[in-house]
């Protein structure tokens, strides 16, 4: 007999991993069904920061949850260490957010302003205050806020152990199966047809990323969730460089364990192209290099690009299809997935159970283009 689950979750990135752990945490039978490999995307070039302060600047339904979602990871690190013996490398580190222009400490000034009003750390610091704090940062920096609740993880190990916390809870993963279309039955979704052959559920989720939109036209949908590549790369630096991770208009320097340093990143839109240009490293390396000019000395590591899923309005789709039963998506988290993952894992589940969920996230809001079955 043809084995059913009770969800089948499109896309085994760091999203759908998150989703099927908590799934898979209320007894749920999921299964994962990956194009690729796990984590092989967006949740494997992500650098790992825990922004909610410095992506996330003002108030916003978005910022909120980044907050609570962030809030959620040292309990989560220790929970998927326990079931998977993965350390996700928490790293409560802070994030500095640099300025190299007077517009910019202007601007930094009032954002650190707005969040100490909400009760967030957010402290404003010289340019003399920024150096006693980080030695190695270059003159050129005028200054700069300093938020301590802002961290890191390791994205492609917090993604893995997702999954694999899933699969210690009795989840299924079919990895290299890409889901060609819905199998949908008098207006429900009853499972996915795959290039492996037909999957059957009682719900379907689509964490598909950046390629949610190709997904969803199955179901007549125009989602308006579009590609953003990102291009980064890495460096060795012998003894320590940085205690925190920088933040700037430029780009981001993130220190990672044993003296890695990940430095990104480009924004391209409306290409899925992972290929990493030579003039998008140089002006990457140029940019850091304003920012800490001992970088000069560091070693090369490697380079990579990923794609993430953007929406006209900036916030992500954590909703239940409005015309199609048993179908839900959750995708356009942007530069913020690896942070919204605990939070994303936890509405998912809710939606699924009929629980009360934050409605900011829906699909019929103004900016979706067209919704039809
Ligand atoms: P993906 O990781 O792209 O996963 C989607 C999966 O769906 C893929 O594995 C894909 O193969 C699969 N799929 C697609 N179509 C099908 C199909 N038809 N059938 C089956 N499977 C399918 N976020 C942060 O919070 N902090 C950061 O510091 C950070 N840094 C970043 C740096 C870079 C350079 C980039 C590119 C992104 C960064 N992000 C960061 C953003 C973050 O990586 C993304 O928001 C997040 O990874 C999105 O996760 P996802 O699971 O939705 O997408
Ligand atoms: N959050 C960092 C990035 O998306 O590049």
């Amino acid at each position: 007999m043809t084995e059913r689950f009770d969800v089948i979750i499109v896309g085994g990135g760091v999203i759908g991993s998150s989703i099927a752990f908590q799934l898979s945490k209320r007894n749920y039978k999921v299964l994962i069904v990956e194009k690729d490999k796990l984590a092989g995307r967006a949740s494997s070039a992500a650098a790992g920061m825990l922004g909610a302060q410095s992506e996330l600047e003002n108030n916003s339904p978005l910022f909120e949850v980044a907050r609570q979602s962030r809030a959620m990871f040292p309990a989560l690190a220790d929970e998927l260490k326990e079931l998977t013996g993965i350390d996700i490398e928490l790293m409560q580190n802070g994030i500095l957010k640099v300025a190299m222009t007077n517009e910019e400490c202007t601007h930094i000034k009032s954002i650190s302003a707005f969040q100490q009003a909400v009760g967030e750390k957010a402290e404003w610091l010289s340019s003399e205050q920024v150096k006693e704090k980080e030695p190695s940062i270059s003159d050129s920096v005028l200054g700069g806020m300093f938020m301590p609740n802002d961290g890191q993880v390791s994205a492609p190990k917090l993604s893995i152990a997702f999954a694999q916390a899933a699969t210690v809870l009795g989840a299924q993963i079919f990895e290299y199966t890409e889901v060609c279309n819905f199998l949908i039955e008098k207006g429900h979704v009853i499972g996915v047809e795959t290039v492996n052959g037909k999957l059957y559920a009682d719900e379907t989720i689509v964490a598909g990323g950046a390629w949610s939109t190709q997904i969803m036209k199955h179901t007549g949908m125009k989602l308006d969730v579009y590609p953003v590549k990102g291009e980064c790369f890495s460096v060795r630096f012998k003894g320590r460089l940085l205690k925190s991770s920088i933040f700037s208009s430029m780009g981001y320097i993130v220190p990672k364990a044993g003296g890695r340093l990940i430095i990104g990143a480009t924004q391209k839109p409306y290409t899925f192209d992972e290929a990493v240009h030579l003039g998008s490293v140089s002006h990457l390396v140029n940019n850091a290099k304003k920012i800490i000019s001992s970088l000069k000395d560091a070693e090369w590591d490697k380079v990579w690009a990923g794609i993430r899923p953007q929406t006209e309005d900036g916030m992500p789709y954590l909703d239940k299809h409005p015309h199609v039963n048993g179908l839900s998506i959750a995708t356009g988290h942007y530069r913020n997935g690896i942070l919204l993952s605990a939070y994303t894992g936890l509405h998912m589940a809710d939606l699924l159970e009929g629980k009360e969920v934050n409605t900011n996230f829906c699909l019929d809001r103004k900016t979706i283009k067209g919704v039809h079955a």
